[in-house]
Formats: C-alpha cells, structure tokens, sequence
C-alpha cells in the first residue's frame, strides 16, 4: 500500500532568526503569525506543512501561543520537529501541551515524546485546561535536534510551544553528559512572593523558577509548622548568570520552629539525578546570633553530616551559596528536611532548588547513521524528511526495523534497531545511482527501489548477507547482476524491464526461486548447471508474510514489557508465646458459656459465617436475642486445658471499641470455642473484592473511615497492653464491619493457640523472601500487614493473585509500589471508586502504604503515624468531597497554573537499602 505523501510528514523547520535573544527558538505550534509576549519572547509559527492545526479557547489573551496546536493522526508514525542548534552547546528544550479540548473529543491525549532515539517522556492529558511541561537540558551533538512526537495510547498526538533556550559556557555541564540527558523534574523558588513564576526576562536563559505558593494537589505538601516567608530588595551577590536569578534568591522560606520540611513528587523518577540548594542570608541576624542547619533525608545518613552555615559558606551575606550533588538516587516521592543544629539560635532557610533526573541517551539504531547519509542523497524528496530516528521510537514509514538478535549489554529496554528499507521506496522518483551507502546496511533483508529512474550499475551487496528479497524492476539499470550471486539468504530478484547486460551467473539461478530478469535487452542466461531457473510472477504473498512478521517481531522485542521486579520485604516469624497482661480492665475474668447453651444459640451449628486460621465460625443467637459468632477451633488448634482458659482470660482483658469483643468461651467434650459479638455487615475483604461489592461498593471516604477504625483497634493492641500484643494475621478477613458500617479487628490475641506459630502468621508476611531470615514477629510486622490492607483499599485487589497482577507478579505489593515509585497512582485506584476521591488523600495514603511494607521493620512507620496520616487524609477528602459537590465543574474555560513535570507530590524514600543507594564520593556536596 502505498502511502500519500502528505501522510508522510516530514517536518523539517527552517528556524527563522530570534530577534530577542541569541539561541531563542520560541514556536508557537499551529500558529498562524509571529508576535511577541508580555515576556519580550517572539513567538514565531511553526509553519509545518503536515499535521493539523486547532484553536482552542484561551482565557488570557497574553498566552497566546497556547491558543493554538499543531496535531498529527494516531498512527503509528512519528511526527518531528528538526530544529538546528549549535554542536557541543548546551540546551534548554521545553515542550507544552494545553489540550483544550481542540478536538471536541473529551478522550485525554496519551502519547510519547522522543529526542531523537531517545524517548523522552509519555504526555498524559489529565486535565483540559492545565499545561503540561516537559523540559530537557542536552548538549547538541550534531547541527540539528529533532523531537518527536508518537505512539498515541489515546487521542491525537498534539503540541502547543517548542522552545529552544541555547545556555552559556559550561552551565549544567555534567560529567555524564555524552550518555545522559538531564530531564527537568523540580525547579523550585522558594519564598515566593505570588503564583506567578519568575522566567525571562528575569532568568536570562528563561529557566522557569515555579512559585512554592502555587496550591495544587501533590506540589510541596506536608510543610513545617512554623514555615515563614522571607524576602528582601537588596541585591544578592550570585556572581554569574548561570545561578539563580537575583529576583528567586531574594525571597526565601525559613522555618522559624527549627525544620523545613517537603514533600513532592519527583517527575520521571525512580532513577538517578542531580540536585542542587540554594542558599543566601537575607535576614539580618545579630551579633549572637546564628543559622546552622543540616539536610535530613530517610536513608541517607550521609547526607546529614555536612552543616550548613549560609553566611560562613558564602563568605559573607546576601551571597549566594550552592551546595548539591551530582548523582544521587531519588525515589519518585521525595521528602526532605532541613533541621536546625542545637547550637543554632535561627532556623533552616531555603531560597531554591533544582532537581533533573539523568535520561540515558539512546544513541539510535545500528545503521541510523548509513540510513541518514542515504537519504541526503534526496534532501529535496518528502520521503527523506521524516525527522529523527530512522527506527527509534517508532520507524521511518519506508523503512521497517528489526530487534537486534544479539541482546545489548546495557538498557536492554531499547534493543538495537536495524533498518530494512520496506517496499515503501518503490517509485519514489528515485534518480541517479543506487546509493553505495545501502550496501553497508549489514542487517538488510529486503530492497524495494522498484519503478523509479535509477541509472547506473547495481553496487556491490555481498556484505548484505540477510538479503532475502530485491526489487529493481522498471528502472534504468545497467551493467550485470554479478554483486548479487554470493548472497546465501537470496530468495526473490527482480530487475526486469532494466538495461543489464551481460550473463545471468549461474549459480543465481540454481539459487533464487522467483527471478524475473525479462526486458532486460543485453542479458542473457548463462551456462545452466541443468534445470531451468523458476522464473515466477512475483505475487509477494510470502513476502508480505514475511514483512508483517518482522514488524510484529520488531514492535514485540523492540520494548521488553516492564516486569514486576521482585524484592525482599521483610515479614517476621512469629516470637514464640506473647504474653500480654495488663491490659485496662483488669480483674476480668472470661465468661464460661456451656455447650448446651452455644449448641441451642447456634441451632447446632447450623449457620457458617466464616473459617479461618483458627477455626469455622457460626452464627448464634442467645435467649436474649445477643447476635453471637462461634468461632470454633480446630482441634490442634490449642494445648492444654488450662492453657486454654489462661490465654481467653486474657482475651476477655481486651476492650476496645475497634476491636471485635470477645464474649467468652466454652470448652467442653474436647471442644474449644471462642465467643464474639456478630458483626453484621462481614469482613472488609468481602466488600472490597468478594460477593458483597456488587450489592454496593464502599467509596473512598468510607474505606478511609474503616482504615482508620482498623488502625485504632491495631494501635490500641500495640500501645495500650503491656507488653504490646502483635496481632501477626492481620489482613482484611479479618477486619469485621459492623452495622453501622463501623470496622473492628478480630482474631487479636490468639498466639498461644496457635501450635505452630508460623500458621498463623499472615500469608502475605510469610510469602515474603524474608521470612525465613528473621525470627522477630514485631509490632512492625503488623504495620507490614497494615500496609497491605491499605493498599487493598485503594486498589480493591486481593493481596495474592496469580492473575491480576501482570507477569512475573503475584503479590500486591510489588504490584502497586511499581505504579506508584512510578508515579502512576491512577493505574492502582479501584475503578470502582469512580474517580469519586480526591487524588491528594489517595496519594497521601498509598504513600503511607508504601512506608508500611518498607523492607526492614525499623524503616516503617509506627501504627500512630499511620493512624495520624489516614485522619489527616479524611479531613482532606471531607474538605475536597464539599468542594466537589459545592462546585462541580470548576472554571472549564481557565487555565489554570503551569503544570509541568514538576507534578509535585508525597512523600517516601525508596524501598530499600539497596534501592537508596549512594556513590560515597558523590555523596558529599559539589560547589559548582
Ligand atoms: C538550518 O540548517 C540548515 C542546514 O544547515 C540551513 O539550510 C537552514 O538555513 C538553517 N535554518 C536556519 C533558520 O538557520
Ligand atoms: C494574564 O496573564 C498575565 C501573566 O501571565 C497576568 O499578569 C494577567 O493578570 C493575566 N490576566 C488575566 C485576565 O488573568
Ligand atoms: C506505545 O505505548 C504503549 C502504551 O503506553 C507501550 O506499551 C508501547 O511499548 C509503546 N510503543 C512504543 C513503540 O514505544
Ligand atoms: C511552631 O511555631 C508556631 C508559631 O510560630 C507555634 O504556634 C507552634 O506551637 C510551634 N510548634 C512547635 C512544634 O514548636
Ligand atoms: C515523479 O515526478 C513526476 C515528474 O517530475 C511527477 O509528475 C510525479 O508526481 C512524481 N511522483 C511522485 C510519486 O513524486
Ligand atoms: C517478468 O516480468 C515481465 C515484465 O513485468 C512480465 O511481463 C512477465 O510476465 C514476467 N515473467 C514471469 C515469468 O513472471
């Protein structure tokens, strides 16, 4: 099938000269005429002759350039810009999407972006009117850049500015720079007097410098109490234009109760990056006075050694100070802190800082550079103009790709690519020569330069050993076929209707199966070995078999589907018998209930509500109508007798409202039952993910209502009996719902009936890798269980599956931490809900999850936290659910604030230890 041209879209740029600043490129994308912003930037059309353009309502007239974008079909094509910079300079690239519905289609885009091979980020429209950002720091290598846009999941692919910022000297050098790009995840101005960010003129280069005061969900949360804005209209002393602007330097935030704390979601990250503070003394402190601080992040003890001391650092006041590091790991929910020494009279300050994550450059496929130099030869043809990669992310629309066979050592995400020219280069109006370039292409499989006006002899292709299929029919060809008869892989020849003379070698023609070399005046057969050559119309069925499956290969191999990876986390084994006594009802001793009495309640065991770890349970009724659940144990399940009537006098001890109380007991026959109130709506695990959820699924502010019920009952065994009880089973069958919808714990306390303690340890605990290591049940273990409750909360996925959770993944926990390190809380929320929550008390709570299944016990939160951080996310979503229902649709024709990649967001550092590991000798701060 051949193609249109116009389809082809090549999107070559001719970059009109920037008026305002050297090395400003500033494409307002669909436009239709150059202006300038309030800002002094020129914006110029970006004057493509392919894709789409729309306009989309703008609130402000001064953001002009959003009001258009350039769009392009959901094929599997690639659309590119090729701007031209300048080799071995560094630059800014920023690239804005505002989608405003330009396609009155609703449906978000989803799609990628790609800096040459390299892919540079996926751009997920989640909100009409707000701007995503992405920002890429590089150093050109070659004349040109180009960036791409394919690969729409959803929607049309679209663009609203292309901006090019040339930077000066040495700016952002790293010494990473040649395998590396720095892709742009924070840059913070702290102290901000107002929303508005502080860019050109103020920044020289128009870094944006995002205000701290901008409110939205996930940027810079879970701040200090305490935390002040300071700010002053003296000039800093910042020495060199590559620093912070003055006007971001003069504002700062202070924490006046001793810690500056944050939290944010790092965009791109999980990964390594680079970071760097910025400091200067814009308060005036007295003689005795004095601000020593120190940089406090979870796992990195050796982060927090340096001190510093802004004024003795920077040699003086108002004097800028830049510590920061060149490589470190960062998760992608980064919390920090700032805490003053004790010798310290002022508190930490903060003027700004900067994070980008290094982006490992994908130098393109293995004969990029042949394919480029091949179609130099054409410049003017609009096949040759596509842009990019001739096979990176997606290929060339003449060309089709195949995975290199031979894995490459390093990111075996992006296997090579190697081009073979598809079909697709058949009458093209090719003239002049066959290019000697092909011949270099080893990987080549099939050649179509069929019905053009190629003159010339035909190169030599005995390097091309893969070669299966050639087609040079209907061209001006002269000379003989000799290049081709050592080719091992030869199935198909056509040069028909050409001006080849000479002999037809013989060994071709014992070899190729479809061979046409008719109309070809001056070529005669030569010497047969005997048989007559099959000279076969080319109906190209097989050959089409062929193609087809070495694209569908090629887009198999080309991404190696993310697994799940697995990871220790550590569960316990149980310690051997918990003794718990004094609890706060003392001198309680259990109630004793007959046989007689639970056999006439239960109408002989007549109802079963339940089984678990210890034993079927039942439903009863007393002669006081008291609606009771039997839980009786199997009868391994318990030593001896006295034994037996000890521990349930000890249960009988345990009162808390969120608990499921214990009611008595009965052992008589050989039989030991236990006796709790009923709880009538069942277990939070039938709700969430059993028969109950169809009847009704329970929203979000009531799944954190239960998590908090939970929490209460859990924390109470951990702080309000001493020694602390461990519930170890812990999961959500065990959590009951009342009738007014309230959650209680049960199946606390039973450690010593258990005969083999193990048993009764969660299973999810116990399928951990680290199990086996540890012999410490602890009160973390619970909180482990906890967390997997949480997640099964947001999720509404069981904890163990072998299908829900892809590949190689069978546990919730691997499952979820993968979405959320990666940011994509979205794929994890139980679509049941609805989108019926607010995203920040969603985040808030799979970040505490995340922390509760930490590796190692010491690492995760204490059941008062947790409970501290579910009520904090149940006053937030009663405050956002109000909002929702006051106000539904909020200002649909506004833009709202820049949302770039710095999606800001919540806290917790990384999974392990091995996960935060540092490079000791980068650990300590670089002064630039
Ligand atoms: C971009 O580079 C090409 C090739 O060097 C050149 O022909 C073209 O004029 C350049 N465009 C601009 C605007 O400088
Ligand atoms: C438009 O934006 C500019 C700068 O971005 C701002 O100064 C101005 O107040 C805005 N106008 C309106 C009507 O929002
Ligand atoms: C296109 O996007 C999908 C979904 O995001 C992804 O699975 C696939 O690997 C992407 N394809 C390419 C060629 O990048
Ligand atoms: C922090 O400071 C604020 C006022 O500056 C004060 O109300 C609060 O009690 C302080 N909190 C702590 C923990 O010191
Ligand atoms: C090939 O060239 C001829 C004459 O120059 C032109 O009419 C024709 O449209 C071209 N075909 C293609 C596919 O570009
Ligand atoms: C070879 O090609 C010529 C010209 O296209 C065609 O007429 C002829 O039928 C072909 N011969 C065979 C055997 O396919």
């Amino acid at each position: 099938m051949e193609v249109s041209p116009l389809l082809l879209s090549l999107l070559l740029l001719l970059i009109p000269s920037s008026a305002q600043m050297p090395g400003f490129v500033s494409l307002d994308c669909g436009g239709e005429e150059i202006f300038t912003d309030d800002l002094g930037l020129e914006w110029t059309p970006d004057q493509l002759n392919y894709g789409e353009t729309a306009f989309i309502a703008v609130s402000n007239e001064s953001r002009k350039q959003y009001s258009t974008v350039r769009y392009f079909p959901a094929d599997p094509r690639k659309y590119c810009y090729t701007l031209n910079v300048t080799s071995r300079t560094r630059y800014l690239l920023r690239a804005t999407f505002l989608y405003g519905n330009f396609d009155t289609n609703n449906a978000y885009p989803k799609f990628d972006i790609s800096v040459g091979a390299t892919h540079w980020s996926s751009i997920v429209i989640s909100d009409a009117n707000t701007i995503e950002m992405r920002e890429l720091i590089f150093l050109a290598m070659r004349p040109t850049v180009s960036v791409c846009l394919s690969n729409a999941t959803t929607g049309q692919p679209f663009i609203s500015t292309l901006e090019l910022r040339q930077f000066n000297g040495s700016m952002y050098y790293t010494e990473f720079e040649q395998q590396f790009y720095l892709s742009v995840s924070a840059r913070i101005n702290f102290g901000a007097d107002d929303e508005a960010p502080v860019r050109y003129p103020d920044d020289p280069f128009d870094r944006i410098w995002l205000s701290d005061s901008v409110k939205k969900a996930n940027y810079l949360v879970d701040i200090a109490a305490g935390t002040k804005k300071v700010s002053t209209k003296l000039p800093i002393e910042i020495n060199s234009d590559e620093r912070p602007p003055e006007k971001v330097m003069q504002t700062a935030v202070v924490g006046t109760n001793g810690t500056l704390t944050y939290r944010l979601n790092l965009d791109g990250f999980p990964g390594f990056g680079w970071a760097f503070t910025y400091f200067a003394e814009i308060e005036d402190l007295a003689e005795d006075e004095s601000r020593k601080f120190r940089l406090v992040l979870p796992g990195y003890t050796e982060l927090s050694k340096a001190v510093v001391n802004i004024e003795e650092n920077a040699q003086g006041k108002y004097r800028l100070y830049e510590p920061g590091y060149t490589n470190l790991s960062f998760p992608f929910v980064l919390s920090f802190k700032f805490g003053k020494t004790s010798d310290s009279s002022r508190g930490p300050l903060l003027n700004a800082m900067e994070i980008n994550k290094y982006l490992e450059i994908n130098d393109g496929s293995q004969d990029g550079g042949v394919i480029s130099s091949f179609v130099s030869h054409y410049s003017s043809a609009d096949w040759t103009l596509e842009g990019g990669d001739p096979c990176l992310p997606v290929p060339w629309s003449w060309v089709e790709c195949n995975s290199n066979p031979q894995p490459r050592i390093f990111g075996a995400d992006d296997d090579f690519c190697i081009p073979l020219l598809g079909r697709k280069l058949s009458s093209k109006n090719i003239t002049g020569n066959i290019p000697s370039d092909l011949t270099k292409l080893n990987g080549l499989e099939e050649l179509w330069l069929d019905g053009n006006s190629l003159t010339g002899t035909i190169p030599d292709f005995t390097g091309c050993v893969d070669l299966k299929i050639i087609h040079l029919e209907n061209n001006q060809l002269t000379g003989g076929l000799s290049s081709f008869t050592n080719l091992p892989s030869l199935k198909e020849l056509y040069v028909q209707n050409n001006m080849l003379s000479g002999t037809v070698p013989s060994g071709l023609l014992d070899k190729v199966v479809n061979m046409n070399y008719t109309g070809n005046v001056n070529l005669r057969k030569g010497k047969t070995s005997g048989s007559r050559t099959n000279i076969i119309i080319g109906t190209s069925v097989g050959a089409a078999v062929l193609v087809i499956a070495t694209i569908v290969s090629g887009l198999l191999l080309r991404k190696g589907r993310k697994k799940c990876y697995e990871h220790d986390q550590l569960g316990h084994p149980p310690a051997q018998g918990i003794h718990f006594s004094k609890c706060d009802a003392p001198n309680e001793s259990a109630h004793c209930f007959s046989y007689a009495e639970i056999e006439e309640a239960t109408r002989k065991f007549e109802k079963k509500i339940g089984s678990g770890g210890f034993g079927v349970v039942y439903y009863g009724k007393m002669k006081d109508e008291k609606e009771i659940a039997v839980k009786v144990l199997t009868s391994n399940s318990y030593q001896g007798k006295r034994e037996f009537s000890n521990e349930v006098t000890l249960l009988s001890r345990i009162h808390h409202r969120n608990l499921v109380q214990f009611l008595g007991y009965c052992q008589e026959d050989g039989r030991s039952m236990l006796i709790y109130e009923f709880m009538h709506n069942g277990t939070l695990k039938e709700h969430l993910y059993g028969p109950l959820t169809h009847e009704q699924s329970i929203n979000w502010i009531k799944r954190l209502e239960i998590a908090e019920d939970a929490a209460k009952g859990i924390e109470y065994l951990h702080t309000g009996c001493v020694p602390a009880i461990i519930h170890r089973d812990l999961k959500s069958s065990n959590i009951l719902i009342d009738k007014h919808m309230r959650a209680k714990v049960s199946d606390f306390g039973l450690s010593k009936l258990a005969v083999d303690g193990a048993s009764h340890v969660s299973s999810i605990v116990r399928g951990t890798v680290g199990y086996y290591i540890s012999q410490q049940l602890t009160d973390k273990s619970d909180v482990y269980s906890f967390g997997v409750i949480l997640l099964e909360l947001i999720s509404g996925q069981e904890a163990i599956s072998n299908e829900n959770f892809g590949v190689n993944c069978r546990n919730i926990v691997q499952w979820a931490k993968l979405h959320i390190e990666s940011g994509d809380i979205q794929g994890i929320i139980d679509p049941s809900l609805d989108g019926e929550y607010d995203i920040q008390s969603m985040w808030k709570i799979a970040e505490k999850a995340l922390m509760c299944v930490q590796a190692h016990g010491f690492m995760r939160p204490s059941m008062s936290e947790v409970l501290k951080e579910i009520q904090d996310a149940i006053s937030m979503e009663r405050d956002a659910g109000a909002v929702r229902e006051g106000n539904s649709d909020i200002s649909r024709n506004s833009i709202h604030s820049i949302h770039s990649s710095l999606n800001m967001g919540s806290l917790d550092l990384g999974r392990n230890d091995n996960f935060l590991s540092i490079d000791e000798s980068v650990a300590r701060p670089t002064a630039r």
